[in-house]
């Protein structure tokens, strides 16, 4: 059986099919901790017969976490309350070949970005220059380091704890010579230091991407390049959510001064609310 009808099962055996229902697909494993992300309408001390039953079905699971709904502040922490097991945020976890060591509680994580972390690094070109404004533990960063063959990937966050754990998985991944961290806010890091220098910029931070866009093409090398840019679209019933996507991402270039730009690929990373989704645009100034 697969682990996702094991936890309906679970859920179902424990709470109920109609909470099991709202709730399965809100389970989520990173490293030896799983994650519950707790439904609007449900108290925490709810599920803690439930995260029991998951330490005794999954042996590998040491602690279960309960998460309130929403990520927060600056950082993009969510908060979270212990359930189960031991009490314990920071973890191993293990991503395309690659180890990364974070801390729940401290650091942004989210599993469901595991697939954009794969597809950006396959579109990274042999020798090109990288630079991650929002890298959080250094996900992107060293996926890319690993998988393609960059000359160079500047990595940046503004968390002083999310730089802390990226130092030590660049360290795990051996990909010192690639990545180097900087801690600071990525708009003045590339106005000081990082300006026309990148063949590729990532903005994988849907609140501010649009605001900080013409950082990212002062980081571009000689103005051209490819810049991916994240963010959030809400859609009308019946509206093309791509399509608003597009005119978001075209008005903000033109006032910028840039008047034509590709978009190479676009695609839904997730829905974040009720016809609020997160898009990805690969954009390229040619
Ligand atoms: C959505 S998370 C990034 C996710 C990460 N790239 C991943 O793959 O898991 C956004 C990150 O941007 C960081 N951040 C917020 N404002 C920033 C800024 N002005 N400059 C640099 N980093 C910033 C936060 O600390 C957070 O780690």
């Amino acid at each position: 059986m697969s682990r996702g009808k094991i936890l309906r099962k679970l859920a179902s055996e424990v709470l109920g099919e109609e909470v099991a229902k709202r709730l399965w697909g809100r389970i989520e494993f990173i490293g030896d901790i799983a994650l519950i992300r707790i439904p609007p309408g449900v108290e925490y001390t709810e599920l803690i017969p439930l995260a029991e039953r998951i330490l005794r079905e999954f042996k590998y699971v040491k602690s279960v976490w309960g998460g309130y709904p929403g990520v927060r502040g600056e950082y993009r922490l969510r908060e979270y309350v212990h359930l189960a097991g031991e009490k314990r945020s920071e973890t191993l976890y293990k991503e395309h070949g690659c180890l990364f060591k974070i801390d729940i509680t401290k650091v942004y994580v989210s599993p469901v970005l595991g697939f954009e972390h794969r597809r950006i690094a396959e579109l990274v070109r042999p020798g090109e220059t990288v630079i991650n404004m929002y890298a959080g533990a250094g996900f992107f960063s060293i996926i890319i380091a690993k998988l393609a063959k960059p000359a160079r990937v500047y990595s940046i966050d503004i968390n002083p704890d999310a730089y802390r754990y990226m130092v030590e998985n660049i360290r795990l991944n051996k990909v010192g010579h690639i990545v180097e961290p900087i801690l600071g806010d990525a708009a003045k890091v590339v106005e000081e230091r990082l300006y026309n220098i990148a063949d590729r910029v990532l903005m994988p931070y849907p609140d501010i991407a649009l605001q900080h866009l013409p950082y990212a093409v002062k980081a571009l090398k000689d103005g051209r390049g490819v810049i991916h840019i994240y963010l959030h679209v809400k859609a009308l019933k019946g509206e093309d959510y791509f399509a608003k996507a597009v005119r978001m991402v075209e008005e903000r270039f033109k006032e910028i001064g840039i008047g034509k730009i590709k978009v190479l690929n676009k695609r839904v990373v997730r829905m974040v609310a009720p016809r609020v989704y997160q898009i990805v645009l690969d954009t390229e100034i040619a």
